[in-house]
């Protein structure tokens, strides 16, 4: 069945900044596919943006992403359910904590490479089929990190796995834009999500002074860039990267140093 209204297909969307876009994009009149990978958190979810948006049919889906069969599952249902996908927002991702070079395991390894750079592949895939099976000359939006462009500790294999979905979305510009199919890749960073209870309000203001910007951002602020991406103000925008991270990728590591402290140092030395 096609539906007459837009549809966007949002991964890891039960909680988060996947939850934002898929209410942005509820709140624009699209209908929204939502996975996760737990049914009840995405059945949660899509009852949620009906409740919020009424008029707007959402759907939650069970998939892994480092599951190629579930992923080509899960849009076999979405062409039955909807017909169409306009637009794909690939967000899920394993963070891919604690590892390093030296201590990762090949099965540590393989599990974020699929989660991630394989997962996004694949949905890409399968969402560029169906937009050129509908002509609907869709939009996909890459949920990167600004982990791909500046290194960190023990977070090599999460890095590198963005550093491929980097790489993805400019052969996709290329390879999908003679179907009328734009990608364009979101550099993320600093942004609020609920792992972050963790920290203390000192936690916070000390993460906080690294940021130019002094605060961090927030899903919605990001669901706003990927809408934007998707939409017609962007329809001669293909193969870009747009970030939004508090600028925290503009600054070296030292930012939060005391220049002050240095500077009279650097007085009472000359003095000697
Ligand atoms: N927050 C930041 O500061 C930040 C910085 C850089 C990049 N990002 C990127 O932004 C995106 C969203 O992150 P977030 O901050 O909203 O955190 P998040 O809640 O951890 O979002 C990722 C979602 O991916 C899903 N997921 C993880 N592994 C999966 C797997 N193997 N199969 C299927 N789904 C899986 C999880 O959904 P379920 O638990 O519901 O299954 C999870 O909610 C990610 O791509 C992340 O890399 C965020």
């Amino acid at each position: 069945m096609m539906t007459d209204k837009p549809v966007v297909f949002v991964t890891g969307a039960a909680r988060n900044i996947g939850l934002a876009v898929a209410k942005k994009f509820a709140k624009e009149g699209y209908n929204v596919c939502l996975t996760s990978r737990s049914e009840k958190s995405a059945d949660l979810a899509a009852r949620e943006i009906m409740s919020e948006y009424p008029g707007v049919t959402a759907k939650g889906y069970a998939m892994l992403t480092n599951d190629v069969n579930q992923i080509r599952e899960t849009f076999r249902k979405v062409r039955e359910d909807f017909g169409r996908v306009d637009a794909l927002v690939s967000n899920a991702a394993d963070p891919g904590y604690n590892q390093s070079i030296l201590s990762t395991t090949p099965e540590q390894f393989d599990y974020v490479m699929s989660s991630n750079a394989k997962g996004y592949f694949f949905c890409c895939q399968e969402a560029a089929k169906l937009m050129i099976e509908n002509g609907t000359h869709g939009s996909i939006v890459l949920v990167g990190s600004v982990h791909s462009k500046r290194a960190l500790p023990n977070r090599i294999v999460y890095a590198s796995s963005k550093g491929a979905i980097d790489v993805m979305n400019r052969n996709m510009c290329y390879e999908l834009g003679k179907y009328g199919i734009r990608s364009n890749l979101l550099v993320v960073g600093a942004v609020y999500n609920d792992r972050w209870s963790c920290y203390t309000p000192e936690d916070y203001e000390k993460k906080r002074a690294n940021w130019p910007l002094g605060m961090e951002s927030y899903p919605e602020d990001i669901a706003n860039a990927v809408y934007f991406l998707s939409s017609d103000s962007a329809k001669t925008i293909s193969g870009s990267e747009l970030t939004v991270d508090s600028g925290v990728m503009s600054v070296l590591l030292s930012y939060n140093k005391n220049w002050d402290a240095e500077k009279d140092e650097r007085e009472k030395l000359l003095k000697k």
